[in-house]
């Protein structure tokens, strides 16, 4: 074995130690280039400890103010960037508790009575997480009403509805925008649900069995805005359910955005040529001058797999984990703060690029007229006229090929052509033919109608309000 360096040693355990911990330990176990990111919160939680110490006479209100007094020069450091993080204090729970007792003396040595780094954590994390998600809602909020702008705007346009990427059948562009707006309405309400359940508040956990001083918990709750404390002081400092809950809503908000991602990179490609987006969203090529590229919405298509890694790496982490703190838990910050940062910055790259899109309307009605997108429409008209739909479905197949042949769309075949099908077609067979025809007479609930895209438009308008 390599004999190795031990530092001088700033830890706050060394009674029970003999030698310093090993230089290469300590880089190891050190969290506080990345767990720095909880400064705050770690503040916050500290200030209401504090608190709850002093009304049980755990701590004197001298010993409080002081403590109080010290964290706040301590957050302004923090925020100004002038903190001296120092990585042989290893987290940010070290780091803030050893300046503290720098600045203040005496009664920063006693801010640590009845809790531990264990709850402490736990703690952190949650009121973290909790505002991340408030931050990712309200882009998500932004972004919706970015599609229903959009979709108010585009709720005429006609453009082909695909299955297995094959024209389908006539759909209004609206339409489309509003199938996006219901995929983030269910993130969101995930993310709500998510947020409800984490909102609680594990202090006073101590390192796993809680404190033999006479804390009040509901206090500590209540001051760090969670909905009351958590029941199980074993569970409370193990629980990392809301981590993974939150990436597994990541991970599908992301699924989501990758998809919408998908056919934007179709629809401007030429051979689309559906949508065009603001070249300030878009780059071009080092070496083909004609290049414009749709980088943003390939790249939040590839961040889709960020989210996913950090959800697979939270779950394997907290697999066979025994009751209850485990140190294995230091390594569920960065795939966490990954997730939030993934999911935040892709918002809002979508939700400042996809409503300042430009709709070629022509193209989109091109496209919808080129693969006889109203076959089932003639279906349905014969339909009505007594033929069984079995039988229509033939008879349209049979007008689709006939159609393909003479190189026309259904539409432009005159009536008697369309005759030799079957005698049940009439002169009125035009109305249903064409595509505002077609998507007019789909005007139910969650039908392509334009009408119906303005009333769920609306709707969608009043939910966001
Ligand atoms: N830095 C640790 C974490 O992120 C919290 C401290 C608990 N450490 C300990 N040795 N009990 O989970």
């Amino acid at each position: 074995m390599t004999k190795r360096d031990s530092h001088s040693g700033q830890q706050l355990w060394t009674g029970r130690f003999t030698e310093a911990t090993d230089a290469f330990v300590e880089r190891f176990s050190a969290s506080v280039h990345f767990d720095a990111r909880l400064a705050l919160q770690d503040i916050q939680g500290s200030e209401a400890h504090a608190r709850m110490l002093a009304a049980q006479e755990v701590l004197t209100t001298d010993e409080r103010d002081a403590i109080l007094a010290g964290l706040a020069g301590i957050r302004q450091e923090v925020i100004e960037g002038r903190f001296p993080w120092s990585p042989q204090l290893e987290d940010v729970h070290m780091n803030i508790e050893a300046r503290l007792t720098e600045r203040i003396g005496e009664a920063g040595k006693k801010l640590h009575t009845g809790r531990s780094r264990n709850d402490q954590i736990a703690t952190d994390v949650r009121l973290f997480l909790r505002e991340a998600i408030d931050g990712i809602s309200e882009e998500l909020v932004r972004f919706q009403c970015g599609l229903v702008e959009l979709a108010e705007r585009e709720a005429d346009t006609i453009m082909p509805g695909f299955t297995h990427l094959q024209v389908a059948q006539p759909v209004t562009f609206g339409h489309h925008m509003l199938a996006w707006y219901e995929m983030l309405e269910r993130d969101r309400d995930r993310l709500a649900d998510c947020r409800r359940r984490l909102n609680q508040c594990p202090l006073g956990a101590a390192a796993l069995a809680g404190t033999s001083f006479p804390i009040d918990r509901e206090a500590t709750a209540r001051e760090l805005g969670f909905d009351g404390p958590t029941r199980n002081s074993l569970d409370s400092v193990s629980d990392r359910d809301f981590a993974i809950e939150f990436c597994a809503s990541a991970s599908l908000l992301l699924v989501h955005l990758s998809r919408m991602a998908e056919e934007l990179v179709l629809w401007t490609s030429p051979h689309f040529g559906f949508v065009e987006l603001p070249d300030r969203f878009c780059t071009g090529s080092s070496i083909m001058p004609q290049k414009k590229n749709p980088d943003v919405a390939e790249l939040v298509r590839g961040k889709a797999a960020r989210a996913q890694g950090d959800l697979v790496q939270l779950l394997t982490l907290m697999k066979g984990q025994p009751l209850a703190y485990n140190r294995d838990n230091q390594e569920d910050k960065e795939p966490l703060f990954d997730a939030v940062d993934t999911a935040r910055d892709a918002l809002t790259a979508f939700a400042d690029m996809v409503p300042a899109m430009a709709v070629n309307r022509e193209h989109c009605r091109a496209a919808a007229r080129a693969g006889f997108a109203t076959a089932t429409d003639l279906a349905d008209y014969l339909v009505r006229q007594g033929v069984a739909f079995r039988d229509a479905h033939e008879v349209v197949g049979r007008a689709v090929r006939y159609a393909q042949e003479a190189e026309r769309d259904l539409p432009e075949l005159t009536v008697e052509e369309l005759q030799q099908f079957s005698s049940a077609i009439g002169e009125d067979v035009y109305a249903v033919l064409t595509l505002e025809g077609s998507v007019a007479a789909r005007s139910h609930i969650g039908g392509t109608a334009p009408a119906q895209v303005r009333c769920q438009a609306q709707a969608a308008r009043e939910r966001l309000a």
